[in-house]
Protein backbone atom coordinates (compact mmCIF):
# COMPACT_ATOMS: atom_id res chain seq x y z
CA UNK A 1 0.00 0.00 0.00
CA UNK A 2 3.14 2.26 0.15
CA UNK A 3 2.69 2.90 -3.12
CA UNK A 4 -0.53 4.81 -3.32
CA UNK A 5 1.17 7.70 -0.85
CA UNK A 6 2.69 9.37 -3.20
CA UNK A 7 0.05 9.78 -5.77
CA UNK A 8 -2.43 10.52 -3.16
CA UNK A 9 -0.11 13.38 -1.78
CA UNK A 10 0.11 14.92 -4.94
CA UNK A 11 -3.34 14.67 -5.35
CA UNK A 12 -4.29 16.46 -1.87
CA UNK A 13 -2.00 19.02 -3.33
CA UNK A 14 -4.10 19.74 -5.99
CA UNK A 15 -7.32 19.20 -3.92
CA UNK A 16 -6.79 21.91 -0.79
CA UNK A 17 -5.96 25.22 -2.78
CA UNK A 18 -8.91 24.21 -5.47
CA UNK A 19 -11.37 23.74 -2.56
CA UNK A 20 -10.00 26.74 -0.83
CA UNK A 21 -10.95 28.40 -3.71
CA UNK A 22 -14.23 26.43 -4.46
CA UNK A 23 -14.68 27.85 -0.68
CA UNK A 24 -14.28 31.25 -0.78
CA UNK A 25 -16.40 31.58 -3.89
CA UNK A 26 -19.22 30.11 -1.97
CA UNK A 27 -19.35 32.56 0.70
CA UNK A 28 -18.35 35.60 -1.20
CA UNK A 29 -20.65 37.96 -1.88
CA UNK A 30 -19.33 39.93 -5.72
CA UNK A 31 -20.26 37.01 -8.04
CA UNK A 32 -23.48 35.42 -8.42
CA UNK A 33 -22.42 33.23 -10.33
CA UNK A 34 -19.26 31.62 -8.29
CA UNK A 35 -21.20 31.99 -5.24
CA UNK A 36 -23.89 29.50 -7.19
CA UNK A 37 -21.50 27.73 -9.09
CA UNK A 38 -18.61 27.75 -6.90
CA UNK A 39 -14.96 26.98 -8.72
CA UNK A 40 -16.65 25.80 -12.06
CA UNK A 41 -18.21 29.43 -13.18
CA UNK A 42 -14.33 30.41 -13.04
CA UNK A 43 -14.38 29.03 -16.34
CA UNK A 44 -16.98 31.40 -17.84
CA UNK A 45 -13.99 33.97 -17.34
CA UNK A 46 -11.08 32.12 -18.34
CA UNK A 47 -13.22 31.58 -22.07
CA UNK A 48 -13.89 35.45 -21.68
CA UNK A 49 -10.32 36.21 -21.99
CA UNK A 50 -9.43 33.45 -24.21
CA UNK A 51 -12.11 34.24 -26.89
CA UNK A 52 -9.89 37.19 -28.59
CA UNK A 53 -7.22 34.21 -29.36
CA UNK A 54 -10.07 31.32 -29.76
CA UNK A 55 -12.02 33.59 -32.57
CA UNK A 56 -9.04 35.15 -34.16
CA UNK A 57 -7.08 31.52 -34.34
CA UNK A 58 -10.10 29.19 -34.75
CA UNK A 59 -13.39 30.42 -35.41
CA UNK A 60 -12.34 33.37 -38.21
CA UNK A 61 -12.35 32.84 -41.23
CA UNK A 62 -9.54 35.04 -43.87
CA UNK A 63 -12.43 37.69 -44.68
CA UNK A 64 -13.73 37.82 -40.82
CA UNK A 65 -11.79 39.80 -37.62
CA UNK A 66 -12.49 43.07 -36.40
CA UNK A 67 -11.53 45.82 -36.31
CA UNK A 68 -9.05 44.49 -38.56
CA UNK A 69 -9.47 41.14 -40.78
CA UNK A 70 -7.64 38.53 -40.48
CA UNK A 71 -6.69 38.97 -44.66
CA UNK A 72 -5.49 42.44 -43.69
CA UNK A 73 -3.33 41.68 -40.50
CA UNK A 74 -1.59 38.44 -42.79
CA UNK A 75 -0.65 41.12 -45.80
CA UNK A 76 0.73 43.46 -43.21
CA UNK A 77 2.65 41.12 -40.71
CA UNK A 78 4.07 39.14 -44.51
CA UNK A 79 4.99 43.05 -45.30
CA UNK A 80 6.80 43.58 -42.24
CA UNK A 81 8.82 40.81 -42.06
CA UNK A 82 9.68 41.02 -45.74
CA UNK A 83 7.41 37.25 -46.32
CA UNK A 84 5.92 36.60 -49.66
CA UNK A 85 3.02 39.04 -49.48
CA UNK A 86 1.33 37.36 -52.74
CA UNK A 87 -1.85 36.21 -52.90
CA UNK A 88 -2.98 32.46 -54.54
CA UNK A 89 -6.38 31.54 -56.22
CA UNK A 90 -8.03 34.87 -56.76
CA UNK A 91 -10.24 37.26 -54.39
CA UNK A 92 -12.22 35.72 -51.36
CA UNK A 93 -14.78 38.71 -51.85
CA UNK A 94 -18.40 38.15 -52.76
CA UNK A 95 -17.94 40.76 -55.89
CA UNK A 96 -21.69 40.83 -56.53
CA UNK A 97 -21.87 41.67 -52.66
CA UNK A 98 -22.63 45.40 -52.28
CA UNK A 99 -19.79 45.76 -49.88
CA UNK A 100 -17.85 45.54 -52.87
CA UNK A 101 -16.27 48.32 -54.80
CA UNK A 102 -12.69 48.70 -56.74
CA UNK A 103 -10.60 50.78 -59.08
CA UNK A 104 -10.67 51.15 -62.95
CA UNK A 105 -7.29 50.05 -64.37
CA UNK A 106 -6.07 50.95 -67.67
CA UNK A 107 -6.20 49.21 -71.09
CA UNK A 108 -2.67 51.28 -71.20
CA UNK A 109 -0.58 50.71 -67.91
CA UNK A 110 2.27 52.97 -67.54
CA UNK A 111 5.25 51.57 -68.72
CA UNK A 112 7.29 53.42 -65.68
CA UNK A 113 6.30 55.44 -63.06
CA UNK A 114 8.94 56.93 -60.20
CA UNK A 115 9.73 54.66 -57.08
CA UNK A 116 7.97 56.60 -54.67
CA UNK A 117 6.05 60.31 -54.49
CA UNK A 118 7.03 63.10 -51.91
CA UNK A 119 4.60 65.93 -51.45
CA UNK A 120 5.72 69.58 -49.95
CA UNK A 121 3.58 70.78 -47.47
CA UNK A 122 3.37 74.57 -46.09
CA UNK A 123 5.53 75.71 -49.15
CA UNK A 124 3.55 78.91 -49.46
CA UNK A 125 3.60 79.73 -46.08
CA UNK A 126 6.34 78.24 -44.08
CA UNK A 127 10.51 79.09 -43.62
CA UNK A 128 10.49 75.64 -43.30
CA UNK A 129 8.02 73.77 -45.34
CA UNK A 130 8.57 69.88 -45.07
CA UNK A 131 8.65 67.40 -48.04
CA UNK A 132 6.25 64.48 -46.81
CA UNK A 133 6.20 60.78 -47.43
CA UNK A 134 2.93 59.43 -48.94
CA UNK A 135 2.71 57.21 -45.81
CA UNK A 136 3.43 58.16 -42.46
CA UNK A 137 2.55 57.15 -38.40
CA UNK A 138 -0.44 58.25 -37.49
CA UNK A 139 -0.94 59.93 -33.93
CA UNK A 140 -0.79 57.31 -30.92
CA UNK A 141 0.84 58.49 -27.51
CA UNK A 142 3.79 57.48 -25.42
CA UNK A 143 1.59 56.06 -22.73
CA UNK A 144 -0.94 54.56 -24.83
CA UNK A 145 2.11 52.58 -26.15
CA UNK A 146 5.11 51.48 -24.56
CA UNK A 147 8.54 52.94 -24.69
CA UNK A 148 9.97 49.81 -26.69
CA UNK A 149 7.17 50.53 -28.81
CA UNK A 150 7.94 54.56 -29.86
CA UNK A 151 11.84 53.52 -30.54
CA UNK A 152 10.69 51.12 -33.02
CA UNK A 153 8.26 53.28 -34.60
CA UNK A 154 10.55 55.88 -34.55
CA UNK A 155 13.45 53.81 -35.54
CA UNK A 156 11.17 52.54 -38.97
CA UNK A 157 10.48 56.14 -39.62
CA UNK A 158 14.12 57.20 -39.44
CA UNK A 159 15.05 53.71 -41.64
CA UNK A 160 12.33 54.49 -44.18
CA UNK A 161 12.37 58.23 -44.26
CA UNK A 162 9.02 59.07 -43.18
CA UNK A 163 7.20 60.90 -40.34
CA UNK A 164 5.92 59.53 -36.91
CA UNK A 165 3.48 61.61 -35.15
CA UNK A 166 3.78 61.74 -31.20
CA UNK A 167 0.14 61.63 -30.64
CA UNK A 168 -1.07 64.37 -27.67
CA UNK A 169 1.34 62.70 -24.93
CA UNK A 170 3.95 64.91 -26.59
CA UNK A 171 8.02 64.15 -27.50
CA UNK A 172 9.48 61.64 -25.11
CA UNK A 173 13.02 60.57 -24.65
CA UNK A 174 12.12 57.34 -26.60
CA UNK A 175 10.72 59.61 -29.65
CA UNK A 176 14.42 61.33 -29.64
CA UNK A 177 16.98 57.91 -29.43
CA UNK A 178 16.49 57.66 -33.38
CA UNK A 179 16.30 60.59 -34.83
CA UNK A 180 13.28 60.07 -37.35
CA UNK A 181 11.28 62.88 -38.44
CA UNK A 182 8.47 63.95 -35.73
CA UNK A 183 5.08 65.31 -36.10
CA UNK A 184 4.09 67.15 -32.81
CA UNK A 185 0.57 66.32 -31.94
CA UNK A 186 -0.64 69.22 -29.57
CA UNK A 187 -3.94 68.31 -28.09
CA UNK A 188 -6.16 70.25 -25.79
CA UNK A 189 -3.89 69.44 -22.91
CA UNK A 190 -0.77 70.94 -24.70
CA UNK A 191 1.52 68.53 -23.08
CA UNK A 192 5.00 70.01 -23.50
CA UNK A 193 3.66 72.92 -23.86
CA UNK A 194 1.59 73.45 -20.91
CA UNK A 195 1.16 76.19 -18.21
CA UNK A 196 0.38 74.27 -14.88
CA UNK A 197 -2.94 75.51 -14.60
CA UNK A 198 -3.29 73.82 -18.30
CA UNK A 199 -3.26 76.66 -20.33
CA UNK A 200 -1.03 77.06 -23.72
CA UNK A 201 2.64 77.94 -23.08
CA UNK A 202 3.85 79.48 -25.49
CA UNK A 203 7.82 80.06 -24.46
CA UNK A 204 7.83 76.14 -24.03
CA UNK A 205 6.73 75.40 -27.31
CA UNK A 206 8.80 77.87 -29.18
CA UNK A 207 11.83 75.81 -27.65
CA UNK A 208 11.01 72.78 -28.31
CA UNK A 209 9.26 73.29 -31.90
CA UNK A 210 12.82 74.13 -32.13
CA UNK A 211 13.90 71.05 -32.32
CA UNK A 212 14.93 69.63 -36.16
CA UNK A 213 13.81 66.28 -35.36
CA UNK A 214 10.30 67.55 -35.73
CA UNK A 215 9.15 68.75 -39.25
CA UNK A 216 5.71 70.08 -38.61
CA UNK A 217 3.10 70.72 -35.99
CA UNK A 218 -0.72 68.78 -35.59
CA UNK A 219 -3.31 70.85 -33.59
CA UNK A 220 -5.57 67.93 -32.81
CA UNK A 221 -9.57 68.86 -32.39
CA UNK A 222 -10.24 65.17 -32.63
CA UNK A 223 -10.17 61.73 -33.39
CA UNK A 224 -12.40 59.61 -35.02
CA UNK A 225 -12.33 56.86 -32.40
CA UNK A 226 -13.67 58.93 -29.46
CA UNK A 227 -14.10 62.52 -31.05
CA UNK A 228 -15.58 65.62 -28.19
CA UNK A 229 -13.83 63.47 -25.38
CA UNK A 230 -11.64 65.06 -23.51
CA UNK A 231 -8.92 62.89 -21.53
CA UNK A 232 -8.05 61.72 -17.72
CA UNK A 233 -4.65 60.05 -17.26
CA UNK A 234 -4.80 58.75 -13.76
CA UNK A 235 -2.74 59.37 -11.06
CA UNK A 236 -1.31 55.54 -11.15
CA UNK A 237 -0.28 55.94 -15.07
CA UNK A 238 1.61 59.31 -14.92
CA UNK A 239 5.00 57.54 -14.53
CA UNK A 240 7.90 60.09 -14.36
CA UNK A 241 8.95 59.39 -18.06
CA UNK A 242 5.71 60.03 -19.01
CA UNK A 243 5.43 63.06 -16.73
CA UNK A 244 8.47 64.24 -18.04
CA UNK A 245 7.39 63.96 -21.82
CA UNK A 246 4.15 65.73 -20.77
CA UNK A 247 5.67 68.59 -18.58
CA UNK A 248 3.03 67.68 -15.83
CA UNK A 249 3.89 65.93 -11.89
CA UNK A 250 4.23 62.46 -11.88
CA UNK A 251 1.96 60.36 -9.58
CA UNK A 252 -0.67 63.32 -10.02
CA UNK A 253 -4.03 63.08 -12.58
CA UNK A 254 -3.75 64.76 -15.66
CA UNK A 255 -6.88 65.69 -17.55
CA UNK A 256 -7.14 67.08 -21.36
CA UNK A 257 -10.42 69.26 -21.14
CA UNK A 258 -13.08 68.16 -24.44
CA UNK A 259 -12.21 71.88 -25.76
CA UNK A 260 -9.35 73.82 -26.18
CA UNK A 261 -8.93 76.22 -23.65
CA UNK A 262 -6.66 78.37 -25.84
CA UNK A 263 -9.08 79.09 -28.57
CA UNK A 264 -13.20 79.10 -29.10
CA UNK A 265 -14.28 80.59 -32.90
CA UNK A 266 -13.21 79.23 -35.99
CA UNK A 267 -11.26 82.43 -35.97
CA UNK A 268 -8.87 82.40 -33.05
CA UNK A 269 -8.30 78.58 -34.02
CA UNK A 270 -6.95 79.93 -37.11
CA UNK A 271 -4.93 82.72 -35.09
CA UNK A 272 -3.98 80.56 -33.03
CA UNK A 273 -2.50 77.58 -35.90
CA UNK A 274 -0.69 81.22 -37.68
CA UNK A 275 0.69 81.70 -34.17
CA UNK A 276 2.13 77.81 -33.80
CA UNK A 277 3.36 78.79 -37.13
CA UNK A 278 5.31 81.62 -36.38
CA UNK A 279 6.61 80.50 -33.06
CA UNK A 280 7.99 77.02 -34.98
CA UNK A 281 9.85 79.14 -36.54
CA UNK A 282 7.76 78.70 -39.70
CA UNK A 283 6.93 74.62 -39.82
CA UNK A 284 4.02 73.93 -41.25
CA UNK A 285 0.86 73.45 -38.74
CA UNK A 286 -2.09 70.89 -39.59
CA UNK A 287 -5.29 70.39 -38.01
CA UNK A 288 -6.52 67.03 -37.60
CA UNK A 289 -10.43 66.55 -37.12
CA UNK A 290 -13.16 63.83 -37.33
CA UNK A 291 -16.00 65.36 -39.10
CA UNK A 292 -19.23 66.08 -36.78
CA UNK A 293 -21.45 68.73 -37.25
CA UNK A 294 -21.11 69.69 -41.21
CA UNK A 295 -21.33 73.96 -40.66
CA UNK A 296 -18.52 73.69 -38.29
CA UNK A 297 -16.46 72.50 -41.19
CA UNK A 298 -18.08 75.25 -43.15
CA UNK A 299 -17.36 77.55 -40.55
CA UNK A 300 -13.75 77.09 -40.30
CA UNK A 301 -14.11 77.33 -44.24
CA UNK A 302 -15.55 80.94 -43.80
CA UNK A 303 -13.05 82.33 -41.19
CA UNK A 304 -10.17 81.28 -43.64
CA UNK A 305 -12.01 83.51 -46.29
CA UNK A 306 -12.39 86.30 -43.80
CA UNK A 307 -8.84 85.86 -42.37
CA UNK A 308 -6.67 84.83 -45.45
CA UNK A 309 -5.75 82.37 -42.62
CA UNK A 310 -5.06 78.60 -43.08
CA UNK A 311 -3.89 75.23 -41.87
CA UNK A 312 -0.98 73.62 -43.89
CA UNK A 313 -3.11 71.05 -44.18
CA UNK A 314 -6.35 68.99 -42.36
CA UNK A 315 -5.71 65.40 -41.60
CA UNK A 316 -9.52 63.74 -41.70
CA UNK A 317 -9.59 60.77 -38.90
CA UNK A 318 -12.60 58.28 -39.91
CA UNK A 319 -15.39 56.76 -37.17
CA UNK A 320 -13.31 53.82 -37.81
CA UNK A 321 -10.16 55.11 -36.41
CA UNK A 322 -8.54 53.69 -33.20
CA UNK A 323 -7.73 54.44 -29.99
CA UNK A 324 -5.60 52.86 -26.62
CA UNK A 325 -8.93 53.37 -24.79
CA UNK A 326 -12.63 55.07 -25.33
CA UNK A 327 -15.96 54.97 -24.30
CA UNK A 328 -17.72 52.27 -26.38
CA UNK A 329 -20.87 54.39 -27.34
CA UNK A 330 -18.36 57.27 -28.90
CA UNK A 331 -16.72 54.36 -30.72
CA UNK A 332 -19.60 53.20 -32.08
CA UNK A 333 -22.06 55.91 -32.17
CA UNK A 334 -20.34 59.28 -32.57
CA UNK A 335 -18.83 60.70 -36.11
CA UNK A 336 -18.10 60.33 -39.59
CA UNK A 337 -16.75 57.79 -41.26
CA UNK A 338 -13.17 58.85 -43.16
CA UNK A 339 -15.20 58.39 -46.80
CA UNK A 340 -17.96 61.19 -45.81
CA UNK A 341 -15.70 62.90 -44.01
CA UNK A 342 -12.49 63.14 -46.66
CA UNK A 343 -15.23 64.45 -49.46
CA UNK A 344 -17.10 67.31 -47.26
CA UNK A 345 -13.33 68.34 -45.95
CA UNK A 346 -12.52 67.85 -49.73
CA UNK A 347 -15.58 69.71 -50.94
CA UNK A 348 -15.48 73.06 -48.56
CA UNK A 349 -11.76 73.42 -49.41
CA UNK A 350 -12.14 73.42 -53.55
CA UNK A 351 -15.86 74.64 -53.36
CA UNK A 352 -13.85 77.85 -51.82
CA UNK A 353 -10.56 77.71 -54.08
CA UNK A 354 -8.83 76.95 -51.04
CA UNK A 355 -7.32 73.60 -52.27
CA UNK A 356 -3.87 74.40 -53.37
CA UNK A 357 -3.44 75.95 -49.93
CA UNK A 358 -4.72 72.97 -47.70
CA UNK A 359 -2.95 69.71 -48.33
CA UNK A 360 -5.42 66.70 -46.58
CA UNK A 361 -4.39 63.64 -44.80
CA UNK A 362 -6.38 60.97 -44.30
CA UNK A 363 -6.70 57.82 -41.99
CA UNK A 364 -8.54 55.55 -40.49
CA UNK A 365 -8.36 51.43 -41.15
CA UNK A 366 -6.04 52.57 -44.43
CA UNK A 367 -3.70 49.35 -44.30
CA UNK A 368 -2.66 48.61 -48.06
CA UNK A 369 -1.87 50.13 -51.58
CA UNK A 370 -5.27 49.61 -52.57
CA UNK A 371 -6.50 51.49 -49.60
CA UNK A 372 -4.30 54.05 -50.37
CA UNK A 373 -5.55 54.79 -54.12
CA UNK A 374 -9.01 55.10 -52.77
CA UNK A 375 -8.20 57.28 -50.12
CA UNK A 376 -6.75 59.21 -53.01
CA UNK A 377 -9.08 59.57 -55.28
CA UNK A 378 -11.18 60.80 -52.52
CA UNK A 379 -8.74 63.67 -52.31
CA UNK A 380 -6.24 62.87 -50.20
CA UNK A 381 -2.55 63.99 -50.22
CA UNK A 382 -1.20 61.31 -48.10
CA UNK A 383 -2.09 58.54 -45.78
CA UNK A 384 -1.41 58.02 -41.97
CA UNK A 385 -2.01 53.92 -40.40
CA UNK A 386 -1.72 53.72 -36.94
CA UNK A 387 -2.96 50.63 -35.69
CA UNK A 388 -1.09 48.98 -39.28
CA UNK A 389 2.43 49.85 -37.90
CA UNK A 390 1.36 48.62 -34.42
CA UNK A 391 0.67 45.18 -36.47
CA UNK A 392 4.17 45.57 -38.10
CA UNK A 393 5.67 45.94 -34.11
CA UNK A 394 3.57 42.63 -33.98
CA UNK A 395 0.57 43.18 -32.47
CA UNK A 396 -1.87 40.35 -32.50
CA UNK A 397 -5.34 42.38 -32.22
CA UNK A 398 -5.69 40.63 -28.60
CA UNK A 399 -7.91 43.90 -27.82
CA UNK A 400 -6.58 44.61 -24.41
CA UNK A 401 -5.01 48.05 -25.26
CA UNK A 402 -6.94 49.60 -22.37
CA UNK A 403 -5.94 46.94 -19.77
CA UNK A 404 -2.06 47.51 -19.97
CA UNK A 405 -2.24 43.89 -20.82
CA UNK A 406 -1.02 43.79 -23.62
CA UNK A 407 0.69 40.56 -24.80
CA UNK A 408 3.24 41.81 -27.27
CA UNK A 409 4.41 44.78 -25.23
CA UNK A 410 3.20 47.06 -27.71
CA UNK A 411 0.34 48.74 -25.42
CA UNK A 412 1.70 48.17 -22.23
CA UNK A 413 3.78 50.24 -19.70
CA UNK A 414 5.10 47.01 -17.76
CA UNK A 415 9.09 46.27 -18.46
CA UNK A 416 8.91 42.59 -18.61
CA UNK A 417 6.23 42.23 -21.04
CA UNK A 418 8.25 44.82 -23.63
CA UNK A 419 10.93 42.22 -23.26
CA UNK A 420 9.99 40.68 -26.13
CA UNK A 421 9.66 43.52 -28.26
CA UNK A 422 13.02 43.87 -29.60
CA UNK A 423 13.52 47.37 -31.08
CA UNK A 424 16.38 46.49 -33.60
CA UNK A 425 13.97 43.48 -34.80
CA UNK A 426 10.67 45.67 -35.15
CA UNK A 427 12.35 48.75 -36.51
CA UNK A 428 13.51 47.38 -39.83
CA UNK A 429 9.67 46.31 -39.76
CA UNK A 430 8.18 48.94 -39.50
CA UNK A 431 10.15 50.81 -42.34
CA UNK A 432 9.41 47.03 -44.62
CA UNK A 433 5.95 47.53 -43.89
CA UNK A 434 5.76 51.11 -45.03
CA UNK A 435 7.69 50.75 -48.30
CA UNK A 436 5.62 47.48 -49.60
CA UNK A 437 2.81 49.20 -49.06
CA UNK A 438 3.77 52.38 -51.30
CA UNK A 439 5.30 49.32 -53.89
CA UNK A 440 1.56 48.42 -53.73
CA UNK A 441 0.44 51.60 -54.34
CA UNK A 442 2.74 52.45 -57.33
CA UNK A 443 1.61 49.00 -58.69
CA UNK A 444 -2.08 50.81 -58.38
CA UNK A 445 -1.35 53.46 -60.05
CA UNK A 446 0.94 51.71 -63.16
CA UNK A 447 -2.00 49.46 -63.71
CA UNK A 448 -4.19 52.73 -64.03
CA UNK A 449 -3.03 54.15 -66.76
CA UNK A 450 -1.73 57.17 -64.29
CA UNK A 451 1.79 58.99 -63.45
CA UNK A 452 1.04 60.03 -60.09
CA UNK A 453 -1.53 58.68 -56.89
CA UNK A 454 -2.95 62.25 -57.00
CA UNK A 455 -4.23 61.71 -60.71
CA UNK A 456 -7.17 58.90 -59.48
CA UNK A 457 -10.00 60.76 -59.45
CA UNK A 458 -13.85 59.65 -58.15
CA UNK A 459 -14.48 58.81 -61.51
CA UNK A 460 -11.69 56.07 -61.23
CA UNK A 461 -13.48 54.29 -58.62
CA UNK A 462 -16.62 52.34 -58.56
CA UNK A 463 -18.47 50.94 -56.01
CA UNK A 464 -21.54 48.21 -56.06
CA UNK A 465 -24.84 49.54 -55.19
CA UNK A 466 -26.53 46.35 -55.38
CA UNK A 467 -26.32 42.53 -56.95
CA UNK A 468 -27.09 44.39 -60.82
CA UNK A 469 -25.97 48.02 -60.13
CA UNK A 470 -22.65 49.47 -59.68
CA UNK A 471 -21.66 53.05 -60.52
CA UNK A 472 -18.39 55.40 -60.11
CA UNK A 473 -18.01 57.18 -56.87
CA UNK A 474 -18.57 60.39 -58.76
CA UNK A 475 -22.11 59.50 -58.96
CA UNK A 476 -23.00 57.84 -56.04
CA UNK A 477 -21.01 60.79 -53.71
CA UNK A 478 -21.45 64.66 -54.27
CA UNK A 479 -18.05 66.11 -55.40
CA UNK A 480 -18.04 70.18 -56.08
CA UNK A 481 -16.03 72.13 -59.00
CA UNK A 482 -13.90 74.70 -57.91
CA UNK A 483 -15.25 77.80 -56.73
CA UNK A 484 -18.67 76.43 -56.76
CA UNK A 485 -19.61 77.50 -52.72
CA UNK A 486 -18.20 80.80 -53.59
CA UNK A 487 -20.62 80.79 -56.80
CA UNK A 488 -23.75 79.59 -55.88
CA UNK A 489 -23.95 77.70 -52.72
CA UNK A 490 -27.55 77.65 -52.69
CA UNK A 491 -26.99 75.04 -55.54
CA UNK A 492 -25.20 73.00 -53.87
CA UNK A 493 -25.95 69.94 -51.18
CA UNK A 494 -24.23 72.30 -48.57
CA UNK A 495 -26.56 74.86 -48.80
CA UNK A 496 -28.15 74.33 -45.42
CA UNK A 497 -24.77 73.79 -43.77
CA UNK A 498 -23.22 76.80 -45.60
CA UNK A 499 -25.93 79.11 -44.25
CA UNK A 500 -25.72 77.73 -40.77
CA UNK A 501 -21.86 78.18 -40.60
CA UNK A 502 -20.11 81.72 -39.13
CA UNK A 503 -16.82 82.61 -38.83
CA UNK A 504 -16.98 83.78 -35.35
CA UNK A 505 -18.56 81.26 -33.88
CA UNK A 506 -18.85 77.36 -33.87
CA UNK A 507 -22.13 77.36 -33.01
CA UNK A 508 -24.82 77.15 -35.92
CA UNK A 509 -26.40 80.16 -36.83
CA UNK A 510 -30.09 80.89 -36.21
C1 LIG B 1 -3.11 53.07 -29.46
C2 LIG B 1 -3.61 54.29 -30.19
C3 LIG B 1 -3.35 55.55 -29.67
C4 LIG B 1 -3.80 56.68 -30.33
N1 LIG B 1 -3.50 57.92 -29.83
C5 LIG B 1 -3.86 59.02 -30.52
C6 LIG B 1 -3.46 60.31 -30.10
O1 LIG B 1 -2.74 60.50 -29.11
N2 LIG B 1 -3.87 61.37 -30.84
C7 LIG B 1 -4.64 61.23 -31.96
O2 LIG B 1 -4.96 62.21 -32.62
N3 LIG B 1 -5.01 60.02 -32.40
C8 LIG B 1 -4.64 58.91 -31.71
N4 LIG B 1 -4.98 57.68 -32.19
C9 LIG B 1 -5.74 57.59 -33.46
C10 LIG B 1 -4.82 57.35 -34.65
O3 LIG B 1 -3.85 58.37 -34.76
C11 LIG B 1 -5.58 57.28 -35.98
O4 LIG B 1 -6.16 58.53 -36.22
C12 LIG B 1 -6.67 56.24 -36.01
O5 LIG B 1 -6.34 55.10 -35.28
C13 LIG B 1 -6.99 55.80 -37.44
O6 LIG B 1 -5.92 55.13 -38.01
P1 LIG B 1 -5.80 53.52 -38.13
O7 LIG B 1 -7.12 53.05 -38.62
O8 LIG B 1 -4.69 53.38 -39.10
O9 LIG B 1 -5.50 53.01 -36.78
C14 LIG B 1 -4.55 56.54 -31.53
C15 LIG B 1 -4.81 55.27 -32.05
C16 LIG B 1 -4.35 54.15 -31.40
C17 LIG B 1 -4.63 52.81 -31.99
S1 LIG C 1 -1.59 42.89 -28.98
FE1 LIG C 1 -1.32 44.63 -27.59
S2 LIG C 1 -1.48 46.43 -28.91
FE2 LIG C 1 -2.34 44.71 -30.04
S3 LIG C 1 -4.54 44.78 -29.61
FE3 LIG C 1 -3.58 43.36 -28.13
S4 LIG C 1 -3.20 44.69 -26.36
FE4 LIG C 1 -3.53 46.07 -28.08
Amino acid sequence: MAWLWEPARWALVAFVPLAAIALWDFFQHDHTLRRNYPLVARIRWLMEDLRPFAQAYIVESDLEGRPFSHQARALVYARAKGDLDSHPMGTEYDVYSDEYEWLSHSIAPKAEAPEYWRLTVGESTCAKPYTTAMLNISAMSFGSLSAKAIEALNAGAALGDFAHNTGEGSISKYHRSHGGDLIWELGSGYFGARKQDGNFDPEQFRDRSADDQVKMIELKLSQGAKPGHGGVLPAAKVTPEIAEARGVPAGVTVTSPAAHPAFSTPIEMLEFVAKLRELSGGKPVGIKLCVGQPHELFAMGKAMLETGLHPDFITVDGAEGGTGAAPLELSNSVGMPLREGQIMVRNMLVGLNLRSKVKIAASGKIHSGAQMAKAFALGADWCNAARPFMFALGCVQSMNCHKGTCPTGVATQEAWRQRGLVVEDKAPRVARFQKQTLHSLREIVIAMGLSSPWEITPQDMRERLNGARSDAIDRIYTFLEPGELLEDPDSTAYARHWHAARADSFRRAQ
